[in-house]
Formats: C-alpha cells, sequence, structure tokens
C-alpha cells in the first residue's frame, strides 16, 4: 500500500452511517473515496456524498455513492481532503489540483475537515508548493502585470496540451512561486480583496486534524485548540 492510499483508508473510518461527507480531490482523496465506495457496497453504510470537482463527481457516481450538491444540504458533517503543504501550525495549501474553489466552499460549510496527506507535504513555512490563485478570465492578465510587480513569479495554469486550464467554476489559476510565505493571513486578506481573485489557494484555521502516510504507519496529528 503506497502512503497516500494508507492515509485514505485511515481517513474513511471517520465515515458513519447517516453523514453528509465532504469528498475531496486528488490523487489522495481518490483512495478515500474508493474506500467509502467499498464501505457503501460492501458494509451496507448509508451516507450522502457532496462532491468537491467533476472528476470525484465522476468517481463517486462510478462507485456508487449516494450524492446531493452543496445546495442541496443544510451542512455537511464532515469533509475530507488532500492538501499540497499543511505547516507546523495547520495552515495549508491546496489547489494543485485546481479544485481549490469547490473544496473551500465545501470546507466552510463543514463542522469538521480532515487533511490526508503524506509525510511529504508536512513543511514548516508554507510557499515552496505554489500558491494557486483563481481568477475571472476577463482581467486576469491585469492581474497577472499586478503579480508581476509584486515579485510573486505569477505563472498561469496551462493544461498537458497547452492551453489555458480553465476551471470546475469557468475561471483560470494564476499560480504564484513565492518559496516562503512569511505572513499567510495578510496575504490571504491581500488576494481576497483584489478585483477578479474569485478565490485563492490558502485554507487557513480550516483543519485541526490531519492524517499522515508515513512509512511507520498512518498517524493521525491534532492541532492544539
Ligand atoms: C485539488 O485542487 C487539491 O487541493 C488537492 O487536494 C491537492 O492538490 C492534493 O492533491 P494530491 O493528493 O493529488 O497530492
Amino acid at each position: 500500500m503506497n502512503l497516500k492510499q494508507m492515509a485514505g483508508i485511515e481517513a474513511a473510518k471517520y465515515v458513519k452511517d447517516q453523514m453528509i461527507v465532504g469528498l475531496g480531490t486528488g490523487s489522495t482523496a481518490k483512495y478515500m473515496v474508493d474506500e467509502i465506495g467499498r464501505r457503501v457496497k460492501e458494509e451496507n453504510l448509508s451516507i450522502v456524498g457532496v462532491t468537491t470537482s467533476k472528476e470525484t463527481e465522476r468517481q463517486a457516481k462510478a462507485l456508487g455513492i449516494p450524492l446531493k450538491s452543496i445546495d442541496e444540504v443544510p451542512y455537511v458533517d464532515l469533509t475530507i481532503d488532500g492538501a499540497d503543504e499543511i505547516s507546523a501550525d495547520f495552515q495549508g495549501i491546496k489547489g494543485g489540483g485546481a479544485a481549490l474553489l469547490f473544496e473551500k466552499i465545501v470546507a466552510t460549510y463543514s463542522k469538521k475537515n480532515i487533511w490526508i496527506v503524506d509525510e511529504s507535504k508536512l513543511v514548516d513555512k508554507l510557499g515552496k508548493f505554489p500558491l494557486p490563485v483563481e481568477v475571472v478570465p476577463y482581467g486576469s492578465q491585469q492581474l497577472m502585470r499586478l503579480f508581476e510587480e509584486k515579485d510573486f513569479a505569477p505563472s498561469l495554469r496551462q493544461t498537458a496540451d497547452g492551453q489555458t486550464l480553465v476551471t470546475d467554476g469557468g475561471h483560470y489559476i494564476i499560480d504564484l512561486h513565492l518559496e516562503e510565505i512569511t505572513d499567510p493571513h495578510a496575504l490571504g486578506a491581500y488576494l481576497d480583496d483584489l478585483v477578479g481573485v474569485v478565490e485563492h489557494g490558502l485554507f487557513l484555521n480550516i483543519v485541526s486534524t490531519v492524517i499522515v502516510g508515513g512509512t511507520d504507519g498512518p498517524r493521525t496529528i491534532q492541532a492544539v485548540q
């Protein structure tokens, strides 16, 4: 079993009957969704899933997991999702898979969020992983210019075949190559204020539980409350 799979399977144990469960996106979340699908089929687990991307929706549907949209549920009991970087104080960068907007919406309306990662995602400070910023296409070149001026080393995300990537929400993604983010809250507030920015990949004060797949087995770490 690989480390991502280990974390995904461990996290699926937190899912209980009758829960409304937010289903994250990415290669780690995929294992968790597979495991929930297995439990639905083999253990008669009864849940409703709320997906965070078209990709996860396709996977969950194929597995026979009953689904509702975020607008059809009063709240989400638990969301399990991957992350690109998690700092020692449980702040994160997400959006490497371009699903950050729907992921943040589902996380916001979740009573509890758990992130699942392999050991490589744990860092002292955020920023080595490029910070994704989801932007409206109209005016996106102006934002590129602004980010250049700020020395944020922006790049407009492309698909594998060289087209500008369009997110599930119909937006573009500008990745900021910052190397180190000294004050994530200040940067998040700055980005929140920019016209044309829909959302950014700084997920701050969202999780208190992280499940890490490691060579010695899965490890669950909790933030000190
Ligand atoms: C999707 O946009 C992301 O937020 C993913 O959750 C994140 O990139 C982690 O992905 P992997 O599990 O594939 O590394």
